[in-house]
């Protein structure tokens, strides 16, 4: 009988009724990221998200703020959806998680990181990039995330590899040229993850071994791969070695 999955089940009745663009498998190694966070005592450290739209990834974080009496900022310009839609659709599918939640009205570009740290109070365990896709804008946001991360913390860089967000893929080969203080953990089909060096390890073994155990497709093609060569699901960046979890076709 198959077991439950708290993350699967949150996932189902939550995230996939909200509007916008993310990939299960990203967001069920997204719930599993940030439960290894919550079990590795990230107290009540923040969370931040620049390009909200819906909150559909954002209802993730929202879910592990809950467990952690920590908060979360959204960042967006609205400008697609108003602020009062997207927090009445949150409203109505998860009124229990609203205390944690805050939303910024505006461009990420004219926010600076003390601007940021002055909100959150502390820096942040978990910041998702997902805003603009202009190159400068982008490479703005990174900088803006390797500023304002704490020193366990986890960046999710949404559209890396998305060939209709090429400005996002230029932008991240820019920020890691010039030698951050994050290196690249693992990559998904839509999702690249980053860390500060000295935690990335740390983050990477974990994250292999829950490919190594889920029974979701996702594992067992790790798996397979992993059996064919490791090079195909580890590889380098930026100096720095990554898991690679996605199903090209
Ligand atoms: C791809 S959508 C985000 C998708 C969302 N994370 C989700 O889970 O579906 C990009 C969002 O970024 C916002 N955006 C674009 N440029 C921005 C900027 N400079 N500052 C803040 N938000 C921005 C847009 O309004 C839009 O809602």
């Amino acid at each position: 009988m198959p077991t439950f999955d708290p993350d699967v089940d949150f996932i189902g009745r939550v995230t996939r009724h909200l509007d916008g663009w993310l990939i299960d498998d990203d967001a069920e190694v997204t719930a599993d990221l940030l439960r290894t966070q919550e079990a590795w005592g990230a107290g009540d450290a923040p969370l931040f998200e620049i390009g909200v739209y819906c909150g559909k990834y954002l209802s993730l974080l929202m879910a592990s703020a809950a467990r952690t009496h920590s908060r979360v900022l959204g960042i967006d310009t609205f400008q697609f959806k108003d602020l009062a839609t997207v927090t009445e659709g949150l409203r109505v599918l998860v009124p229990d998680l609203m205390q944690v939640l805050s939303l910024h009205q505006g461009s990420s570009r004219d926010l600076t990181a003390d601007s940021i740290l002055q909100v959150l109070g502390r820096p942040a365990r978990f910041i998702s990039v997902d805003g603009s896709h202009e190159h400068h804008d982008v490479l703005h946001d990174l900088r803006l995330a390797d500023d304002t991360l704490d020193e366990f913390g986890l960046v999710a860089v949404d559209d890396f590899l998305n060939p209709v967000a090429i400005g996002v893929n230029r932008a991240v080969n820019s920020f890691m040229e010039s030698a951050p203080n994050l290196v690249g953990v693992a990559c998904g089909p839509n999702k690249l993850f980053l860390a500060r060096p000295m935690q990335a390890d740390r983050y990477r073994q974990h994250l292999e071994a829950h490919l190594m155990s889920t029974s979701s497709a996702r594992g067992e093609l790790f798996r397979s791969r992993l059996g064919t060569w490791r090079g195909l699901v580890e590889q380098q960046f930026f100096g720095s070695t990554m898991l690679l979890y996605a199903c090209p076709p």
